[in-house]
């Protein structure tokens, strides 16, 4: 895969290059695929089934939720609901932000991509992931094949910033959960991975810890869902991120044998 050395040294892998015996015979080595040292070998992610959940969720109470609104959100098309998503004041986020973070990628992509929030700058710059968090998602994505805005989607739970980038409360989620769930209904992706607790909570309603929920079979209707760590948890804690190249694989091979 094209980045995967990129996210081997993200996850802390020191890659070897094999050494060429050819210099003497005068050829230009070709380059040799990275070799991994130092630590055990990555895990062979075995693809979860998609249908079944192997636990019962524990369902997330969403107290702002207003049927009416949802309903007439749920019957936008692409362009009123980017206009409704700009124009929302429906919880307290919209009296800080500086730009509303709609979403950003190819609208009929197979795979979607679910954060938290906009952070610093995201705000700044009204796209979804641009800061640190964001490369490392970039990272992420080259690794398994995929570049942000070809066959992929990505949003986020809420769409305006958190003060502090603190984690949205569950009335700031379930304002913005109708825009979530119509960008899912319009997409139709083939997979959603969701990044981080609070895109769980989002989308599958469902508060249990990730490490519960991850390399189980997860769904949002017919559409099976893989739950990994958030990238800028990824950043702060380094045992994690070989779980998250875990997930990465398990979806890859779902998205796969999907699309075969
Ligand atoms: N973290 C998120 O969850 N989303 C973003 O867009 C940026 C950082």
């Amino acid at each position: 895969m094209r980045g995967q050395a990129a996210i081997l040294r993200e996850m802390g892998y020191t890659l070897w290059q094999l050494r060429q015996n050819t210099a003497e015979r005068g050829e230009h080595p070709e380059p040799e695929p990275p070799v991994l040292a130092e630590k055990s070998p990555l895990p062979t992610a075995v693809a979860p089934k998609t249908s079944v959940p192997v636990s019962a969720p524990r369902p997330v109470v969403f107290v702002a939720a207003n049927e009416e609104r949802a309903a007439t959100i749920a019957d936008l098309d692409w362009e009123a609901l980017t206009q409704a998503i700009k124009e929302c004041r429906a919880c307290g986020l919209c009296a800080r932000r500086r730009q509303v973070v709609p979403g950003i990628g190819d609208r009929t992509a197979d795979w979607l991509f679910v954060g938290e929030g906009p952070g610093a700058e995201e705000d700044a710059r009204g796209e979804p992931f641009v800061g640190q968090a964001g490369k490392l998602l970039d990272n992420m994505l080259a690794a398994i094949d995929l570049q942000r805005e070809r066959n992929v989607y990505i949003a986020n739970a809420v769409k305006c910033r958190p003060e502090g980038n603190r984690t949205p409360t569950n009335e700031e989620m379930a304002a913005c959960r109708p825009f979530l769930l119509r960008q899912i209904a319009l997409i139709a992706p083939k997979l959603i991975v969701l990044l981080g607790k609070s895109a769980v909570h989002s989308v599958l309603g469902d508060d249990r810890s990730l490490s519960a929920l991850r390399q189980k079979p997860q769904s949002f209707g017919a559409t099976p869902v893989v739950v990994t760590y958030h990238p800028a948890y990824l950043l702060r804690s380094l045992p994690e991120k070989a779980k998250a190249w875990e997930d990465l694989c398990s979806a890859r091979r779902i998205i796969d044998d999907r699309v075969m």
